[in-house]
């Protein structure tokens, strides 16, 4: 399988070459970035551990190289400027999206390619390209919210005293400020979290509130995230590449399930070779369906308002 990663020399970009790499689930990486030289370099480190990892062909490359991707898969973006609004940056990040979506139509892909979209805002870039084409909208997956939900399963399993990886919590919704975590049923392999020893209401606030503020966090401290994210990206090309059917948080065109269309948002998905198949209606409390039913309201909002500013 051949992936392409645009916007592959950032952060984001090279984290997730890396984290692909050690899987060593596909057989080429191509690293798209108008950083050339930039993206030579990563491309080139990665390839000198190839010996110590696995027999991969990972290269830098234009947008042409992206020809025959089975995947492709966007980190580009940009940061916002000092004095910027939220929605001018949105609005910017939309147009350069625009364009490497216009780029990929000239590029021959299989019918059966799927588009990754990583780069914020990942819930309106992800409507964008599932309304507008090149991919089918079932071929297009937003990470949305899978990173918050790791990040509320490892502060929840920090806090706990327990294995992360059996944390089992949910974040939904928008992946940002409205986002939804599915206390009702999170749970540690099995045990109701509302019944673990030491959980309690003003717990679970304080890990939502941690959780909401992570991102912001890790931008104060190092500029952005990168190994984390990497790791969801990667969890999402496991599911694909090797037709899991894993159900993951992940942000797609909504067609009604929870009461929700119009928009793209993360609900629990299965994910396999194919793409998107399908989104689950769950259940939930009252409380968290209309938390759900407001992340959408945001989303419907800041589409309305794009190039408004
Ligand atoms: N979805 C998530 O959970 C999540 C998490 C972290 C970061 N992000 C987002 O990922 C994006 C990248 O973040 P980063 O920290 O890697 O930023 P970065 O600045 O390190 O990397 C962005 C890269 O995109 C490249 N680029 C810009 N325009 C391009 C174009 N037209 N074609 C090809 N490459 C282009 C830049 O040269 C740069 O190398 C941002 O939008 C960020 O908000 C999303």
């Amino acid at each position: 399988m051949k992936a392409t990663i645009i916007g592959g020399a950032g952060r984001v970009g090279s984290n997730t070459a890396f984290a692909l790499q050690m899987d060593g689930t596909l057989a080429e990486i191509v690293l798209v970035d108008v950083l050339r030289e930039q993206a030579q370099g990563e491309a080139l480190d990665l390839r000198h551990g190839a010996a110590l990892a696995a027999p991969q062909r990972i290269r830098a490359g234009g947008c042409e190289d992206a020809a025959g991707s089975d995947l492709v898969i966007v980190t580009a973006g940009l940061r916002r400027k000092p004095d910027e609004s939220r929605l001018e940056l949105v609005n910017r990040n939309v147009a350069l999206f625009r364009g490497i979506l216009d780029d990929l139509r000239r590029v021959p892909l299989p019918e059966s390619a799927i588009l990754i979209v990583v780069a914020n805002p990942v819930d309106v870039l992800t409507y964008l390209a599932a309304t507008e084409g090149p991919f089918a909208p079932g071929r297009v997956i937003g990470t949305g919210t899978l990173l918050d939900t790791a990040r509320l399963r490892s502060l929840v399993a920090e806090d706990l005293g327990v294995d992360a990886t059996q944390v089992d919590a949910l974040v939904l919704g928008e992946h940002g400020d409205s986002m939804v975590p599915i206390w009702s049923s999170a749970a540690v392999n099995g045990v109701p979290l509302r019944s673990f020893p030491g959980f309690d209401a003003a717990k679970q606030q304080a890990l939502l509130e941690a959780t909401r503020k992570s991102g912001a966090e890790v931008i104060r401290l190092k500029g952005g995230a990168g190994y984390s994210i990497a790791l969801a990206t990667r969890e999402v090309v496991r599911a694909l590449a090797l037709d899991r059917r894993s159900v993951l948080p992940v942000s797609s065109l909504q067609a009604g399930a929870m009461g929700i269309s119009g928009v793209a948002l993360s609900l629990p998905t299965v994910l396999g070779a194919r793409g998107i198949a399908p989104v689950l209606d769950i259940a939930a409390s009252d409380e968290e369906r209309d938390g759900l039913l407001n992340s959408a309201r945001v989303l419907r909002d800041t589409l309305d308002n794009l190039n408004k500013t």
